[in-house]
Formats: C-alpha cells, structure tokens, sequence
C-alpha cells in the first residue's frame, strides 16, 4: 500500500513538472512573427555576401549611403503611391510622442531620393551613383523568402537619362547573383514608357477589360480603376486566361522609349547577360518609367523575385527636387541566401581560428590570459578555457573551433621554460621559448 502511495505521488510530481516546463516553453518570449535572428552560425554568409556586394558597386564607383530607418509617412504615400500593395496594407505606421506619423521604412529609393534632395546632391555632383544594404519592413504574410523584416542591397543612380546605367545595374545584379554561384537565374525586362502613352494603353486595356469586368477576381476589378496595370501582377488564374488576350505595353510605349529600349537590350547582350522580355512586368510600385526589370530565380518557390527595379525619371521633382532623372534596384538578401541553399551554391569554409590555448595546470589561468592579449594584440585569433575544464575538454573545444594550432601550458616542458605548440593540420608540434612571443606569432601568422 506504501509503495503505491510512493509511487502515485511520484507520478504526480512529474505531471506538474512537466506541465511547469510546457507553459514555460509557451510563455517563452519568441522574435516577433516575419522577423528573423541571424545566428552566429549563419553569419559568415551574411558578410560575405555584405562584402561582394560593397566591393562590386565600389567597382563601379557607387558610394554607400545609409538612411534613418523611420521616414514621415507622407515619403512613401507620395512615392510608392497610394494604391499600391505596399502603401495600402503593408506598411509599419504609426504615431510618435509629437503625433508625427512615422512608418519604418518599406524600401529604400524614396528614403534616398529623399536624402539626395535634402542634402542637394545634385549640385555637388551630376551624377551621383549610391549603394546601400539595409533591413526593410513590410507587414506581409510570412512564408519561405518573404518575411516582414527582411534585408536589402539595392544601387540608384540619379542625375542621367543614359540607358548605359540601366544596363549596369541589371549587370551588377546579376554579376553579383552569379559571382555568389547561382545558376537558375532569369532576367525579366520591360519598359513602362512615359506617363502619357501609359495614359493612352490604360484606355485600351480598361476598353479591353470592361466586357469581362464580372470574370475578373475581387482584388482585380478593385484594380480596373484604381492602379488598372497591377492586374498583370494577379495570381489568379482565371484573372491570366482573361488577359492572354490583352494588348501589351509594350507595343505603346512612346518612341524615345523604345529607342531607350533597344540600347539597353543592345547593352545587355555586348555584356552577355541573357535576358527575356516580359511584356507584362509592371512591378508594383507607381514611381517607374521606361525599364523595369527583375531576376528571378527557379529554386525559390512562389517568392521567386531575387531583385527588381527600373527607372524612375519623374520621382525627384515628385519629392520636391530639382527635375532628376534616376534609375536603380533592390534585391532580396534572405530570397537570395535561400537560393544559394536551395542551388548548393556558397559554399563557404567552415570558420576557423587561429591559436587555442590549452591550460595544463590549474595555477597557470593567468599566464594563459596573459600570453592570449599578447597574441591578440598582434592580429592573430585566439581563445582558451574559462570554465575551468579538463584537458580533454579543452582539447574538444579547441576542434569544435577549428583551431589552427594549439598551445600547451604546464607541465614539465613549462617548469623548462618552454611551450608545446602544435599545428593541427599537419600534427606537427614544436617546442618554443615562454616568451617567445614572436616565434609563435610568425608560425601561425604563415
Ligand atoms: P521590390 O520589388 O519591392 O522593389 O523589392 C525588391 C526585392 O526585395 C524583391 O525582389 C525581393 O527580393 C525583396 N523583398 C521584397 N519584399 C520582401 C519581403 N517581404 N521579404 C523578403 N524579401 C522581400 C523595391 O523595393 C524597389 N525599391 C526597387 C528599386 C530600387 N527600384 C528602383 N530602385
């Protein structure tokens, strides 16, 4: 009877201790939905990634520009436009103590058009050629590649018509995705035109459309009158078959646009980047005139926009500047990393580094502190134990970090005056004078 009573007690103690642990696991605070750590462990693609993209927009003489990560609100309204997606439900807005309506910032080209008017960038310099990497906010629904923080690169030049920038820019993004490895890569590229022959094909497509405006989805028919091109951006597909027929834009654009057209198609092919024409690449920010483009990838899922962008001829004079004409894009870090894992491409040696130091004898902590400054003072990477472990344990972290070399303290060898350094690689071991610092600092320094 005492044995069941024992037991029936124990049983129930371990019930609640495993009811504690759930609600605690549930109470856990967690990152907020859409958004995303980066982990030490995946860190060493982020920088590499951050370095390519600086160095190749350095070699085209584009300056890095960074920007707050809240502008007024009215910012992107006016630039973006009031109908689009990104204004209408995505954006992060919100009051201040001074009932400023501030909204983090969705994208990054009104943010900079913005800088470049306010610091009159132009006057200093005709052209001026930017880059940036920063985090982005839209409030979408989250899934594989979209998130509601997320990270951009993106270059603008502002201050030329000429279509040799829009095709540098498409070729510095697609260098950029090819130098990183991947391989299933499109290019999609189109031109809008200017307003007024976009103004003459909207007749034509509402014409168009108007007859089979019941066929259309909620979202598309809210669309015909409100940002009508959208439409081509409709996943639905009985919204696609109703505009297989459509007339395209292309086919209406303005002469001057078409000729800007073909130089830039001309460009691309002398630069041997392929390219297909999509005729109905509208992309979903109202700022665009003449080229629009997009890289998209075959290994990303339903997210498959690498990077997008285009030209923007009106945009400064709409912001308050001085007429500017501008071209640029914005790619996708996350999309871009998910690509790489998806195509097996970056692959990136593990991180190493250079010097573990192994304490023998207890009594030696501080001579190991003391020998680590040294060594990290002269530019090599070092660590050593501070949880008071076992050789052994000291052995197995120095794997886990991928030492290069080791360095044993104690023992006979440092009543001797000597330490036992060993290289990892070849298994090679050496016995060097205690304070011979730059013995050990040229060896591994090799
Ligand atoms: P966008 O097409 O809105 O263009 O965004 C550019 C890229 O950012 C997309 O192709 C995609 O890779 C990435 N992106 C967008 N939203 C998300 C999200 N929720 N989660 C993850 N990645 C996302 C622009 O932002 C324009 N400012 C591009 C531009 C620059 N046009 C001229 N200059």
């Amino acid at each position: 009877m005492r044995v069941l009573k024992y037991t029936c007690l124990k049983i129930t103690i371990l019930l609640i201790r495993d009811h504690l642990k759930k609600e605690n696991i549930t109470n856990m605070l967690k990152a907020i939905t859409g958004t995303k750590d980066i982990l030490p462990s995946e860190i060493t693609k982020w920088k590499y990634l951050e370095t390519l993209v600086a160095d190749v927009f350095t070699s085209y003489n584009y300056k890095e520009i960074r920007t707050p990560i809240f502008e007024e609100t009215n910012l992107f309204a006016r630039s973006i436009g009031e109908e689009t997606d990104i204004v209408g439900k995505e954006m992060y807005t919100f009051r201040d103590k001074g009932d400023t309506s501030l909204t983090l910032k969705p994208e990054m080209t009104a943010s900079v058009v913005r800088a470049f008017v306010e610091h009159s960038l132009g006057k200093q310099q005709s052209l001026n050629k930017l880059f940036y990497i920063s985090a982005m906010f839209r409030q979408e629904r989250p899934q594989a590649g979209r998130q509601r923080q997320f990270h951009q690169f993106g270059g603008e030049a502002l201050g030329s018509t000429s279509p040799m920038l829009d095709a540098e820019l498409i070729i510095i993004a697609y260098s950029i995705l090819s130098k990183l490895g991947l391989k299933d890569l499109a290019v999609k590229i189109n031109s809008l035109g200017v307003p007024s022959s976009r103004e003459n094909y909207k007749k034509l497509l509402r014409e168009f459309l108007n007859d089979s405006k019941n066929k259309l989805s909620e979202d598309s028919r809210k669309r015909l009158d409100q940002n009508i091109l959208r439409i081509f951006d409709s996943k639905v597909e009985s919204d696609q078959e109703l505009l297989k027929d459509a007339p395209v834009l292309i086919d209406y654009i303005d002469e001057e646009s078409r000729e800007h057209f073909d130089v830039v198609k001309t460009l691309l092919n002398q630069f041997h980047v392929p390219f297909e024409i999509d005729p109905k690449l509208v992309r979903g920010l109202d700022y665009y005139t003449k080229t629009t483009f997009e890289i998209v990838s075959g290994k990303v899922g339903s997210q498959s926009a690498l990077c997008g962008g285009g030209r923007y001829d009106l945009l400064v004079e709409q912001i308050g500047g001085e007429p500017t004409p501008g071209v640029g894009f914005a790619a996708g870090i996350e999309r871009i990393l998910l690509a790489c894992e998806n195509e097996q491409a970056l692959n990136l040696p593990n991180e190493n580094i250079d010097l573990y130091i192994i304490r023998l004898d207890k009594y030696l902590s501080s001579k190991v502190f003391d020998l680590a400054l040294n060594y990290r003072k002269n530019g090599l990477i070092v660590d050593y134990d501070y949880l008071d472990r076992s050789v052994k344990a000291q052995m197995r972290e120095a794997n886990k970090y991928n030492a290069r070399f080791v360095l044993f303290v104690g023992g006979g060898e440092f009543l001797a005056g000597k330490l036992n350094i060993k290289n990892m690689g070849t298994g090679e071991q050496k016995l060097i004078g205690l304070d011979d610092y730059s013995e050990i600092i040229n060896l591994v320094r090799k």
